[in-house]
């Protein structure tokens, strides 16, 4: 059997890609994990999960192990209601649909308004599993770089300008992270965001704005783009992965009522209600802001001990953005190959990402890599900054 000849074009081609997660390294046992965009494990809250989940079960009995059986999963929809409300997001029910997980949120987008003749822009770096979704069903990704302030705004609009003018397929959408973005760390001004509005109305194209690190500000969140845009072009993306934890799949897509109608139509029930009603008992028992405080704080000091290590122990060559949020830290080494030095890293007993992956032309992320200090304790990160510091130098000598 030609296994091959079942698979209609459009797959053929999406399996030319890398597959899935070619970029997660393989990291001793052992090795301070500064690669891992995962929470830190002490504020993942799994004691509370589990009286979550012996709670429904002892008020539910079966009805949440059904297909949609327990009412509680209508009252996680309104909790996330509540939640836009708080940041500015007014949503209808009919403008909201769950998830599992931010990143089923943005394969249906893509599913929805992508196919292999339609364009869409992406920030240049960007995160890598977006990049893989986008890659399944389009060769058409067209990339804007991004400084300290965001996405670069004045390129896009003479990207755009100049694509017009050529008569080329115009982007039915940009995909962004503007809130303490993955991988750089950096956070786009209000008036790049004004920007990114006006040239959406200008060029007539939608935008996708994937906020999963949105409410982990040091010391605020900015506003989002979803919350400045009074003409229905942004469909936002939320997920509680970095909030509460990431195996649970819970994320959402606030956006206007027919796009939510279409995104329901290919979502149906392919999302987990059991997950879902388990999240909604959690919740119920959770002083939100005040977990939101405990996650900042203690962000904030891994972030400033990663900083100062990094200070203390990288070369004059080496330089970074400075987080005002989130998980990551971006960091260049002019002259390293970094997917060379992740190998002598690990042998040393510490991680990281490469910057490659996070680039449509890996080649462009070549002295980068990203560094997240999110997962391990101060006293790791510290410890893996210095193991790093010494490699770079011999890597160097
Ligand atoms: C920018 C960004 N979006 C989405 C996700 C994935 O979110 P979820 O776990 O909700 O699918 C991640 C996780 O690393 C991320 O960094």
């Amino acid at each position: 059997m030609n296994t091959e000849s079942f698979f209609p074009k459009n797959i053929k081609a999406a399996l030319q890609n890398n597959p899935p997660g070619d970029w997660i390294p393989s990291v001793p046992a052992k090795a301070i994990r500064l690669h891992s965009g995962y929470p830190a494990p002490h504020l993942v809250p799994s004691k509370d999960l589990k009286e979550a989940v012996a709670q429904l079960l002892e008020e539910e009995n079966d009805l949440p192990l059904h297909y949609i059986g327990s009412p509680r999963i209508d009252k996680l929809k309104e909790w996330v209601r509540l939640r836009q409300e708080v940041r500015g997001m007014v949503a209808k029910d009919d403008e909201l649909l769950i998830t599992a997980g931010a990143c089923q949120a943005i394969d249906l987008i893509a599913r929805i308004f992508l196919d292999k003749d339609a364009v869409v822009i992406v920030e240049s770096p960007t995160y890598m599993e977006a990049l893989e979704i986008f890659q399944n069903y389009t060769e058409q990704i067209i990339t804007v770089p991004v400084d300290k302030d965001g996405l670069q705004t004045g390129q896009l609009a003479e990207l755009l300008a100049e694509r017009k003018q050529k008569g080329l397929t115009m982007p039915s959408f940009l995909y962004t992270i503007p809130t303490f973005h993955n991988p750089t760390g950096t956070t786009m001004t209000e008036e790049r965001r004004g920007q990114v509005l006006k040239l959406a109305e200008e060029y007539d194209f939608l935008v996708l704005e994937d906020d999963a690190y949105g409410e982990l500000g040091f010391k605020e969140n900015p506003k989002t783009l979803k919350s400045m845009d009074t003409k229905d072009r942004v469909l936002y993306v939320g997920s509680l992965s970095k909030v509460v934890a990431p195996g649970m799949r819970i994320g959402w897509v606030h956006a206007t009522e027919r796009f939510i109608q279409a995104l329901f139509w290919f979502k149906k029930d392919l999302e987990h209600p059991f997950a879902q009603a388990t999240m909604a008992t959690l919740l119920e028992n959770t002083d939100f802001t005040s977990r939101l405080q405990t996650l900042s704080e203690s962000y904030q000091r891994k972030c400033q001990v990663m900083l100062a290590a990094l200070e203390k122990s990288l070369p004059e060559n080496a330089s970074w953005f400075v987080p005002k949020g989130g998980y990551f830290v971006w960091v260049k080494i002019t002259g390293v190959d970094t997917e060379k030095l992740l190998s002598k890293a690990t042998e040393g007993g510490v991680s990281f990402l490469p910057g490659k992956y996070f680039f449509l032309d890996q080649a462009e992320g070549a002295e980068y890599l990203r560094l997240s200090f999110s997962y391990e304790s101060e006293e790791n990160i510290e410890e893996g900054i210095q193991v790093l510091g010494d490699v770079v130098q011999s890597f160097l000598r």
